[in-house]
Protein backbone atom coordinates (compact mmCIF):
# COMPACT_ATOMS: atom_id res chain seq x y z
CA UNK A 1 0.00 0.00 0.00
CA UNK A 2 2.98 2.33 0.33
CA UNK A 3 4.80 4.03 -1.94
CA UNK A 4 1.85 3.57 -4.16
CA UNK A 5 2.38 0.18 -4.50
CA UNK A 6 -0.81 -2.85 -4.20
CA UNK A 7 -4.13 -2.30 -3.81
CA UNK A 8 -4.97 0.96 -1.65
CA UNK A 9 -6.71 4.31 -1.58
CA UNK A 10 -4.19 6.86 -1.61
CA UNK A 11 -5.05 9.42 -4.20
CA UNK A 12 -8.39 8.19 -4.73
CA UNK A 13 -10.29 10.53 -2.39
CA UNK A 14 -10.03 14.33 -1.73
CA UNK A 15 -11.92 16.16 1.07
CA UNK A 16 -15.47 17.27 -0.19
CA UNK A 17 -17.63 19.19 2.36
CA UNK A 18 -17.47 19.96 5.86
CA UNK A 19 -20.53 20.57 8.55
CA UNK A 20 -20.68 22.61 11.29
CA UNK A 21 -23.31 23.69 13.77
CA UNK A 22 -24.06 27.11 14.94
CA UNK A 23 -26.26 28.64 17.34
CA UNK A 24 -26.58 31.75 14.99
CA UNK A 25 -27.13 31.38 11.20
CA UNK A 26 -27.52 35.10 10.54
CA UNK A 27 -23.61 34.89 11.81
CA UNK A 28 -22.86 32.54 9.84
CA UNK A 29 -24.63 34.08 6.39
CA UNK A 30 -22.77 37.28 7.39
CA UNK A 31 -19.35 36.17 7.82
CA UNK A 32 -19.94 33.07 4.41
CA UNK A 33 -20.85 35.43 2.25
CA UNK A 34 -19.49 38.85 2.91
CA UNK A 35 -16.44 38.03 4.62
CA UNK A 36 -15.10 34.60 2.81
CA UNK A 37 -16.91 35.60 -0.36
CA UNK A 38 -18.78 32.30 -0.92
CA UNK A 39 -21.81 31.97 -2.85
CA UNK A 40 -25.25 31.32 -1.13
CA UNK A 41 -26.71 28.53 -2.44
CA UNK A 42 -29.47 27.70 -0.05
CA UNK A 43 -31.18 29.11 3.36
CA UNK A 44 -33.87 28.07 5.65
CA UNK A 45 -34.57 28.19 9.41
CA UNK A 46 -32.57 25.14 10.07
CA UNK A 47 -29.45 25.65 7.44
CA UNK A 48 -27.27 27.21 5.23
CA UNK A 49 -25.21 25.61 1.84
CA UNK A 50 -22.47 27.21 0.04
CA UNK A 51 -21.14 26.78 -2.45
CA UNK A 52 -17.26 27.45 -4.15
CA UNK A 53 -17.48 25.61 -7.70
CA UNK A 54 -18.94 23.18 -9.47
CA UNK A 55 -20.23 21.20 -6.20
CA UNK A 56 -24.04 21.96 -5.03
CA UNK A 57 -22.45 22.21 -1.65
CA UNK A 58 -19.21 22.69 -0.22
CA UNK A 59 -19.65 23.85 3.35
CA UNK A 60 -23.31 23.10 5.43
CA UNK A 61 -23.98 25.10 8.38
CA UNK A 62 -26.60 22.81 10.86
CA UNK A 63 -28.24 25.49 13.33
CA UNK A 64 -27.30 24.02 16.53
CA UNK A 65 -27.17 24.17 20.13
CA UNK A 66 -23.50 24.41 19.89
CA UNK A 67 -20.94 25.55 17.76
CA UNK A 68 -18.51 23.24 16.75
CA UNK A 69 -17.91 20.98 13.79
CA UNK A 70 -20.23 18.34 13.19
CA UNK A 71 -19.47 16.24 9.29
CA UNK A 72 -16.62 16.05 7.37
CA UNK A 73 -17.37 15.02 3.79
CA UNK A 74 -14.73 12.54 1.81
CA UNK A 75 -15.35 12.08 -2.41
CA UNK A 76 -13.65 8.81 -2.91
CA UNK A 77 -12.99 8.19 -6.93
CA UNK A 78 -15.21 5.19 -7.39
CA UNK A 79 -17.50 2.38 -5.94
CA UNK A 80 -13.78 0.24 -5.67
CA UNK A 81 -11.58 2.54 -3.38
CA UNK A 82 -14.65 2.99 -1.69
CA UNK A 83 -15.29 -0.53 -1.09
CA UNK A 84 -12.29 -1.06 0.02
CA UNK A 85 -12.90 1.51 2.88
CA UNK A 86 -15.72 -0.28 3.64
CA UNK A 87 -14.58 -3.30 4.02
CA UNK A 88 -11.71 -1.85 6.38
CA UNK A 89 -14.28 -0.49 8.93
CA UNK A 90 -16.14 -3.44 8.71
CA UNK A 91 -13.17 -5.40 9.58
CA UNK A 92 -12.96 -2.95 12.61
CA UNK A 93 -16.19 -3.69 13.75
CA UNK A 94 -17.13 0.11 13.06
CA UNK A 95 -20.98 0.67 12.74
CA UNK A 96 -21.68 2.37 9.12
CA UNK A 97 -24.71 3.95 8.21
CA UNK A 98 -25.76 4.90 4.86
CA UNK A 99 -28.16 7.42 3.80
CA UNK A 100 -29.88 8.46 0.57
CA UNK A 101 -32.74 10.66 -0.94
CA UNK A 102 -33.01 13.80 0.73
CA UNK A 103 -30.52 12.83 3.50
CA UNK A 104 -27.88 12.71 1.49
CA UNK A 105 -29.22 15.96 -0.88
CA UNK A 106 -28.48 17.81 2.59
CA UNK A 107 -25.05 17.00 2.27
CA UNK A 108 -25.01 18.11 -1.51
CA UNK A 109 -24.27 14.26 -2.77
CA UNK A 110 -26.55 11.39 -4.18
CA UNK A 111 -26.15 8.88 -1.39
CA UNK A 112 -23.20 8.21 1.72
CA UNK A 113 -21.91 6.49 4.06
CA UNK A 114 -21.30 7.91 7.22
CA UNK A 115 -20.14 6.93 10.53
CA UNK A 116 -18.28 8.54 14.05
CA UNK A 117 -14.57 9.50 13.72
CA UNK A 118 -12.03 10.61 15.79
CA UNK A 119 -13.32 13.02 18.51
CA UNK A 120 -16.50 12.36 17.39
CA UNK A 121 -16.70 13.70 13.77
CA UNK A 122 -18.78 12.15 11.61
CA UNK A 123 -16.78 10.71 8.52
CA UNK A 124 -19.30 10.78 6.23
CA UNK A 125 -18.23 9.09 2.75
CA UNK A 126 -19.23 9.77 -1.16
CA UNK A 127 -18.68 9.12 -4.83
CA UNK A 128 -21.19 11.27 -6.65
CA UNK A 129 -21.65 15.33 -5.74
CA UNK A 130 -24.48 16.88 -6.99
CA UNK A 131 -23.39 19.49 -9.19
CA UNK A 132 -25.04 22.92 -10.04
CA UNK A 133 -23.77 24.73 -13.50
CA UNK A 134 -25.76 28.60 -12.28
CA UNK A 135 -22.86 30.98 -12.45
CA UNK A 136 -21.26 31.23 -8.89
CA UNK A 137 -21.26 34.78 -7.49
CA UNK A 138 -18.49 34.99 -5.16
CA UNK A 139 -16.30 37.33 -4.20
CA UNK A 140 -13.09 36.03 -5.37
CA UNK A 141 -11.79 35.21 -8.84
CA UNK A 142 -12.19 31.40 -7.55
CA UNK A 143 -11.06 28.15 -4.83
CA UNK A 144 -8.46 26.19 -5.24
CA UNK A 145 -10.28 22.70 -4.79
CA UNK A 146 -9.80 20.32 -8.26
CA UNK A 147 -9.12 16.73 -7.48
CA UNK A 148 -6.89 17.07 -4.41
CA UNK A 149 -10.19 18.74 -2.53
CA UNK A 150 -11.52 21.29 -0.37
CA UNK A 151 -8.59 22.23 2.09
CA UNK A 152 -7.44 20.62 4.89
CA UNK A 153 -8.38 20.41 8.82
CA UNK A 154 -6.13 20.43 11.84
CA UNK A 155 -6.76 18.41 15.05
CA UNK A 156 -5.38 18.12 18.40
CA UNK A 157 -5.58 15.19 19.86
CA UNK A 158 -4.60 13.61 22.73
CA UNK A 159 -4.38 10.13 21.43
CA UNK A 160 -2.07 11.38 18.76
CA UNK A 161 -0.31 8.10 17.75
CA UNK A 162 -3.78 6.34 17.27
CA UNK A 163 -5.45 9.39 15.37
CA UNK A 164 -2.53 9.19 13.22
CA UNK A 165 -2.23 5.42 12.89
CA UNK A 166 -6.35 5.74 12.45
CA UNK A 167 -6.20 7.81 9.30
CA UNK A 168 -2.92 5.65 8.45
CA UNK A 169 -5.28 2.73 8.24
CA UNK A 170 -8.42 4.04 6.55
CA UNK A 171 -7.48 5.92 4.07
CA UNK A 172 -3.68 4.69 3.44
CA UNK A 173 -2.48 8.26 4.24
CA UNK A 174 0.72 9.01 4.25
CA UNK A 175 2.90 11.95 6.67
CA UNK A 176 4.56 15.09 4.87
CA UNK A 177 6.41 16.25 6.81
CA UNK A 178 6.03 17.27 10.93
CA UNK A 179 6.76 20.17 12.77
CA UNK A 180 7.89 20.19 16.29
CA UNK A 181 7.78 23.79 18.14
CA UNK A 182 10.76 23.00 20.76
CA UNK A 183 10.55 23.93 24.36
CA UNK A 184 10.96 27.60 25.63
CA UNK A 185 7.75 28.30 23.39
CA UNK A 186 4.85 28.61 26.01
CA UNK A 187 3.42 24.85 25.19
CA UNK A 188 5.77 22.37 23.44
CA UNK A 189 3.09 21.50 20.25
CA UNK A 190 4.19 18.33 17.74
CA UNK A 191 1.78 18.16 14.26
CA UNK A 192 1.82 15.68 12.41
CA UNK A 193 0.74 16.47 8.80
CA UNK A 194 -1.25 13.93 6.56
CA UNK A 195 -1.78 13.72 2.87
CA UNK A 196 -4.47 11.50 0.99
CA UNK A 197 -3.35 12.73 -2.72
CA UNK A 198 -1.64 15.82 -3.61
CA UNK A 199 -2.52 17.82 -1.50
CA UNK A 200 0.37 18.54 1.03
CA UNK A 201 -2.17 17.78 3.77
CA UNK A 202 -5.85 17.16 4.21
CA UNK A 203 -5.56 16.44 7.97
CA UNK A 204 -3.32 17.70 10.39
CA UNK A 205 -2.62 16.73 13.93
CA UNK A 206 -1.36 18.52 16.79
CA UNK A 207 -0.30 17.29 20.05
CA UNK A 208 0.94 18.84 23.12
CA UNK A 209 4.36 17.31 24.08
CA UNK A 210 4.81 16.18 27.58
CA UNK A 211 0.90 15.88 29.54
CA UNK A 212 -1.11 15.54 26.68
CA UNK A 213 -3.68 17.55 26.40
CA UNK A 214 -6.60 19.43 24.36
CA UNK A 215 -6.87 23.23 24.51
CA UNK A 216 -9.16 23.63 22.10
CA UNK A 217 -13.54 23.36 22.97
CA UNK A 218 -13.84 22.47 19.25
CA UNK A 219 -13.42 18.61 17.45
CA UNK A 220 -11.52 21.28 14.58
CA UNK A 221 -8.98 23.26 15.68
CA UNK A 222 -9.28 24.87 11.89
CA UNK A 223 -10.22 24.58 8.39
CA UNK A 224 -8.79 25.32 5.42
CA UNK A 225 -9.74 26.77 2.10
CA UNK A 226 -7.49 28.32 -0.73
CA UNK A 227 -8.21 31.15 -3.01
CA UNK A 228 -6.77 31.32 -6.40
CA UNK A 229 -4.33 34.30 -6.33
CA UNK A 230 -2.61 36.33 -3.97
CA UNK A 231 -4.96 39.29 -4.43
CA UNK A 232 -8.15 37.06 -3.82
CA UNK A 233 -6.27 36.35 -0.21
CA UNK A 234 -5.31 40.40 0.03
CA UNK A 235 -8.63 41.19 -0.53
CA UNK A 236 -10.08 38.63 1.59
CA UNK A 237 -8.28 39.98 4.57
CA UNK A 238 -9.03 43.08 3.90
CA UNK A 239 -12.92 42.80 3.03
CA UNK A 240 -12.85 40.69 6.80
CA UNK A 241 -10.58 43.09 8.47
CA UNK A 242 -12.90 46.30 7.01
CA UNK A 243 -16.47 44.05 8.19
CA UNK A 244 -14.88 43.84 11.95
CA UNK A 245 -13.50 40.43 12.01
CA UNK A 246 -10.87 40.00 14.30
CA UNK A 247 -8.08 38.06 13.01
CA UNK A 248 -6.64 34.81 15.44
CA UNK A 249 -3.29 34.76 12.90
CA UNK A 250 -2.53 37.84 10.68
CA UNK A 251 -0.71 36.95 7.13
CA UNK A 252 2.00 34.73 6.99
CA UNK A 253 4.10 32.05 5.56
CA UNK A 254 4.35 28.21 6.73
CA UNK A 255 7.90 26.38 6.29
CA UNK A 256 6.58 23.15 4.87
CA UNK A 257 3.31 23.25 2.71
CA UNK A 258 4.69 27.02 1.97
CA UNK A 259 0.87 28.39 2.36
CA UNK A 260 0.62 31.76 2.45
CA UNK A 261 -2.06 32.53 5.11
CA UNK A 262 -4.12 34.13 7.74
CA UNK A 263 -6.70 32.53 10.22
CA UNK A 264 -9.98 34.83 11.86
CA UNK A 265 -12.78 32.68 13.74
CA UNK A 266 -16.02 31.45 12.25
CA UNK A 267 -19.17 31.63 13.93
CA UNK A 268 -18.77 27.65 14.73
CA UNK A 269 -15.93 27.79 16.95
CA UNK A 270 -13.22 26.69 15.22
CA UNK A 271 -10.66 29.14 13.00
CA UNK A 272 -10.70 29.11 9.97
CA UNK A 273 -7.49 29.30 7.63
CA UNK A 274 -7.78 31.18 4.16
CA UNK A 275 -4.56 30.64 1.61
CA UNK A 276 -2.96 30.77 -0.98
CA UNK A 277 0.13 29.40 -3.05
CA UNK A 278 0.16 25.88 -0.96
CA UNK A 279 2.50 23.03 -2.60
CA UNK A 280 1.60 20.41 -4.45
CA UNK A 281 3.53 16.60 -3.77
CA UNK A 282 5.31 15.01 -6.16
CA UNK A 283 5.55 11.48 -4.64
CA UNK A 284 8.73 10.64 -7.17
CA UNK A 285 10.71 12.92 -4.99
CA UNK A 286 8.75 13.76 -1.87
CA UNK A 287 11.10 13.35 2.19
CA UNK A 288 8.53 12.22 4.56
CA UNK A 289 11.10 12.82 7.61
CA UNK A 290 11.66 16.17 6.95
CA UNK A 291 11.02 18.03 10.70
CA UNK A 292 10.51 21.86 10.99
CA UNK A 293 11.05 24.16 14.04
CA UNK A 294 8.62 26.54 13.53
CA UNK A 295 4.95 27.22 12.31
CA UNK A 296 5.62 30.30 10.28
CA UNK A 297 8.57 31.01 8.15
CA UNK A 298 7.38 34.53 8.97
CA UNK A 299 3.92 36.38 10.06
CA UNK A 300 1.09 34.22 11.58
CA UNK A 301 1.58 36.91 14.26
CA UNK A 302 -1.60 36.80 16.79
CA UNK A 303 -2.74 40.44 17.82
CA UNK A 304 -1.46 41.18 20.93
CA UNK A 305 -4.58 41.10 23.42
CA UNK A 306 -5.96 38.45 21.27
CA UNK A 307 -2.55 36.76 22.61
CA UNK A 308 -3.09 36.86 26.13
CA UNK A 309 -6.73 36.17 26.50
CA UNK A 310 -6.62 32.62 23.54
CA UNK A 311 -3.67 31.82 26.22
CA UNK A 312 -5.97 31.54 28.92
CA UNK A 313 -8.42 29.99 27.96
CA UNK A 314 -6.38 27.51 26.36
CA UNK A 315 -4.62 26.37 29.53
CA UNK A 316 -8.08 26.74 31.12
CA UNK A 317 -9.53 23.90 28.20
CA UNK A 318 -6.05 22.30 27.75
CA UNK A 319 -6.86 21.42 32.19
CA UNK A 320 -10.29 20.27 31.61
CA UNK A 321 -9.63 17.84 28.72
CA UNK A 322 -7.36 15.47 31.01
CA UNK A 323 -10.79 14.52 32.67
CA UNK A 324 -12.43 13.84 29.39
CA UNK A 325 -12.09 10.23 27.00
CA UNK A 326 -11.27 11.03 23.39
CA UNK A 327 -13.56 9.22 21.20
CA UNK A 328 -11.98 6.95 18.64
CA UNK A 329 -13.33 4.65 16.25
CA UNK A 330 -10.90 1.97 16.44
FE1 LIG B 1 -3.61 24.93 8.24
Amino acid sequence: MENGVGPGVFGALSMGYLVAGARNLADWKRFGCEAIGLHLACESESQLAFRMDEHARRIIIERRDADDAIALGWQVNDRAALDIILERLAANNVSVEFLQGDQAAQRGVLTLHRFVGPKGLLIELFVEPLTDSKPLQILSSGFNIGRAGLGHISVMSKERDRTIAFWRELFDARISDRIEISSGKRVALDVTFLRVNERHHSVAIAATRGPRIDMFPTRVQHFNIEVATLDDLTATFERCRALGYKMSRNIGRHPNDKELSFYLPTPSGFEMEIGWDALVVDEAWWESDRVYDRMSNWGHDIPGALSTELGLRHVLTGIKSLRREEFLPW
